[in-house]
């Protein structure tokens, strides 16, 4: 059975839903996004940025992406730690580490000029089905429709159709049987426009939707897709040890811990905190510990960390197993650091400033 009979929108019903759509982004759409434009490049930065975050946490960090590296000649230029930098605070690092390892396969494998296709994009570091299509359509090559978080949801109560993995394939359909061929790319942002400032997550705008006559979830049908799942929010323990020592320097290391802020520098941080103790004693520092502990939360869109920070102000460097080329001043500290550690920075520059 098409789509078209099983969720009864014959193409008279489509053309008016498109063209509803289309009259309420020219009205009311996001015009103004500093990625606008049909630059491949920039396009592909703006979606790696926005795969995690929301546009206003992303432009101010976008801009600074671009007056850096405006284009893929300047960023071929860029060390993984440079990327790294530029993203400290942003979140979700992963992304940064996908820029480079992207601009080092254009550099061997695409004769240093971002690739056209659809199929070649999708095999870049961290790209799927979605930023691939909104790639290829925003930079006016093709006509790919998206599946993001607020398609899904838009879709998913439009059609009363619930979220689920039997149903991807119907709402990835749906998805691309909408869009307007003749203006994809502002129909690709119309989606996530709507879908983020009407057709919100919690308490939705339907009173502003300009598809609501033909919303089948209109006005809250109870049993239907309206409700959607509440995001579950984790807590985690992580225990910090922060070094420093007789001439105000910070001990930092390269984090490999739980890949969150893997490439970023940091005091050394453990799951718990006889991980911490044992480390302490292997690198023959434990009798420096401090066991004042400085608590504080930090929160990420999912994960809730407790942070446990315990002091070891090192005084005298003898007997101590420690790297000598890991000690940092703050003021020339020219690498990517996490949120976290600036509340640790802050919480203890005082000791720093009195040394
Ligand atoms: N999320 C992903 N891509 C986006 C875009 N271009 N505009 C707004 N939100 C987005």
């Amino acid at each position: 059975m098409s789509l078209e009979i099983k969720l009864n929108c014959p193409s008279k019903k489509r053309a008016l839903i498109r063209k509803k759509i289309l009259d309420w982004y020219d009205a009311n759409g996001r015009h103004d996004l500093p990625w606008k434009g049909k630059d491949i490049y920039k396009i592909w930065i703006s979606e790696i940025m926005l795969q995690q975050t929301q546009v206003q946490s992303a432009v101010p960090y976008y801009k600074k992406f671009i007056d850096q590296y405006p284009d893929l000649e300047s960023l071929f230029q860029a060390s993984l730690n440079d990327i790294m930098k530029i993203w400290s605070g942003l979140g979700f690092y992963r992304r940064a580490e996908n820029i480079y390892k992207t601009s080092i396969r254009i550099q061997n494998e695409f004769n240093r000029e971002f690739p056209k296709s659809y199929d070649e994009i999708l095999t870049l570091p961290g790209i799927g089905r979605t930023t691939a299509s909104a790639i290829m359509t925003f930079s006016g090559n093709g006509h790919y429709s998206i599946l993001d978080g607020n398609v899904k949801r838009f879709l998913s109560r439009f059609f009363s159709l619930e979220i689920n993995n039997s149903n991807l394939n119907s709402l990835w359909e749906l998805s691309q049987y909408l869009l307007s061929v003749n203006r994809p790319s502002d129909f690709i942002q119309a989606y996530m426009d709507i879908g983020s400032l009407v057709c919100k997550k919690s308490n939705p705008l339907c009173n502003k939707c300009p598809v609501k006559k033909q919303c089948s979830s209109y006005p809250y049908k109870s049993g239907s897709a309206y409700k959607s799942k509440k995001t579950k929010i984790t807590e985690k323990n992580i225990w910090s040890l922060v070094i420093i020592n007789n001439k105000g320097e910070f001990y930092l290391e390269k984090i490999s811990y739980d890949n969150l802020w893997r490439g970023l520098y940091s005091s050394p941080v453990f799951h718990n905190e006889s991980d911490l103790m044992r480390w302490s004693k292997s690198h023959k520092i434990e009798e420096f510990i401090e066991y004042d502990i400085f608590t504080f939360s930090h929160k990420l869109s999912h994960i809730t960390f407790t942070f446990n920070a315990i002091l070891c102000n090192i005084k005298y460097h003898k007997k101590v197993s420690l790297s000598e080329d890991n000690w940092y001043n703050l003021s020339d500290i020219d690498f990517g650091i996490p949120k976290y550690q600036d509340k640790i920075f802050n919480q203890y520059k005082s000791i720093y400033d009195y040394n």
